[in-house]
């Protein structure tokens, strides 16, 4: 018996197994408009097996994309065409969920395999905003203006508004992107924030920007469907973020009506002490979330073993498993896990079934 195969259900939905896709930027869509290769992409990996599909970070606003190429939802043209594809992913039997997020200081980039630096606005660059103007560091030098109380507002409407065309478009599993140095992990780590308003100094002033923008989305995003939060579980770097800091926002974000936490870590600093990644290595993070602050979790990070993975869920360190670049390798991961795992199928597309 097959517990990474048996159903998970949050709130109104029930995934038929429980791993998802981790949400990945494809860097592939114009004016934040999602095309073929988005339908082809997601739809490979629905296809494949997996139960939840997170599709890559929208930026809530344009100023708020990584690139110039990020998908976005901060217009309503911008909702039929992710409408197809969780159309069709619903049709292969998979959630459909997105990633919303605003990337703060490191917006404005080129994609990574152009560099990655900031783009300057001769090149397509734009100005940054971010809690404090304070630049990411060396790589990318250019320096955010600090958000003005106004921006603030702004920004949290923006996320709403985002959540509420993401329901249009049937996105079924929303998360809030608050991981990785972007703009809301930017606001609650030490190292980012040095503001002397309310929403900078104190835990309970960092952590703010994020608890509201939770509660903005909430009264847009229906009652009965997952809002989920990705956070960065630690800065690994001295005076940052701590997983102890992590426990207590991830019980003030349950209490804010958040119903699973994505337990990541990083991304806050460039000189940040990661330790050598070998699988699992983030499944702590989240362990403890789970156990200490009482919330569902999702495990991600170096899982490409299905017997890592059917072990993380069994042992209860996580209730599902994200599977990121090994779904890029392989978009049939969870049908090759079912095989590993013995599992008889009884999903995938039954026009493949005689290859299983
Ligand atoms: C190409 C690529 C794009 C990514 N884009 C996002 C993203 O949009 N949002 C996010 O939270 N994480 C993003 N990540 C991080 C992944 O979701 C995942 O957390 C990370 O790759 C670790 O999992 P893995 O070891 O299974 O790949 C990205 C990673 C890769 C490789």
């Amino acid at each position: 018996m097959s517990t990474l195969f048996s159903p998970f259900q949050l709130k109104s939905v029930t995934l038929r197994n429980r791993i998802g896709i981790s949400p990945m930027c494809q860097y592939q869509a114009s004016e934040g408009i999602a095309g073929d290769w988005h339908l082809m992409h997601y739809g490979a990996r629905a296809a494949g097996g997996a139960g939840l599909i997170i599709v890559e970070a929208a930026a809530v606003a344009a100023n708020g994309r990584i690139t110039p190429h990020d998908l976005g939802l901060w217009a309503d043209w911008q909702i039929e065409p992710l409408a197809q594809i969780n159309r069709f992913l619903k049709a292969q039997g998979a959630v459909p969920g997105l990633q919303i997020g605003h990337a703060g200081r490191k917006a404005s980039c080129a994609r990574p395999w152009e560099g990655g630096a900031h783009l300057a606005a001769d090149a397509g660059g734009w100005p940054l905003i971010a809690p404090s103007a304070l630049p990411f560091g060396e790589a990318l030098s250019k320096v955010p203006a600090e958000m003005t109380g106004q921006q603030i507002c702004e920004t949290q409407m923006a996320f709403a508004a985002a959540a509420g065309r993401a329901r249009q478009a049937g996105v079924e599993w929303l998360e809030i992107n608050a991981a990785h140095g972007y703009l809301a992990h930017s606001f609650y780590s030490p190292l980012s924030n040095r503001r002397t308003d309310g929403y900078g100094g104190s835990f309970d002033n960092r952590v703010r920007f994020l608890l509201e923008t939770v509660k903005t989305v909430r009264q847009v995003w229906p009652e009965q469907l997952p809002l989920t939060v990705r956070i960065s579980a630690t800065d690994w770097a001295d005076g940052g973020w701590t997983l102890e800091d992590s426990v207590e926002l991830a019980r003030r974000l349950k209490a804010a009506g958040v119903d699973l936490i994505d337990a990541s870590a990083g991304g806050a600093v460039p000189d940040a002490a990661v330790p050598a990644p070998k699988p699992g290595f983030q499944v702590p993070f989240g362990e403890r979330i789970r156990a200490e602050a009482g919330i569902a979790t999702a495990a991600v990070g170096l899982i490409a073993d299905p017997m890592l993975a059917e072990a993380i869920v069994s042992k209860g360190r996580a209730d599902i498993v994200l599977i990121g670049r090994e779904s890029l390798r392989d978009p049939h991961w969870p049908l090759h896990a079912a095989q590993t795992l013995g599992v008889r199928q009884s999903f995938g597309p039954p026009q493949y079934s005689r290859a299983w």
